[in-house]
């Protein structure tokens, strides 16, 4: 008796496991907390990046906003502010993470 119960509970928890997979895989997810340690490193590393290939110094200033999707690893999508001098511009990001590998795939100005 007992025991069926448990193979129950089993497979109602795998089925529910896969309908949730089903769920988030694929989809964007707003980043609640945006003062996220993480989050703030992967903006910084956008930044980095970014100035390493177009020879700017762009300094990140803060991140407005941002979502997350996970398909094979994470993609961050960021909308962050940057600061050079006095000038302060905003960008959108988005940078690929895997297994601690990160990719910058976009960095594009963004017009309010
Ligand atoms: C970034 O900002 C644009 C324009 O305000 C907005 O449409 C977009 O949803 C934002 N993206 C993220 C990831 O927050």
């Amino acid at each position: 008796m007992r025991f069926q119960y448990v193979i129950l509970m089993l497979i109602g928890m795998s089925a529910f496991m896969v309908v949730r997979n089903q769920v988030t895989l694929g989809g964007w997810i707003p980043i609640k907390n945006i003062n996220d340690p993480h989050v703030t490193s992967i903006a910084t590393y956008a930044v980095t990046e970014y100035d390493k290939q177009s020879g700017l110094k762009l300094k990140l200033e803060k991140v407005i906003s941002g979502e997350t999707n996970v398909v094979d690893g994470t993609i961050f999508c960021l909308n962050i502010s940057t600061t050079t001098n006095s000038a302060s511009n905003k960008y959108n990001v988005v940078v690929l993470e895997k297994l601690s590998q990160r990719k910058l795939t976009s960095f594009v100005p963004l017009h309010a």
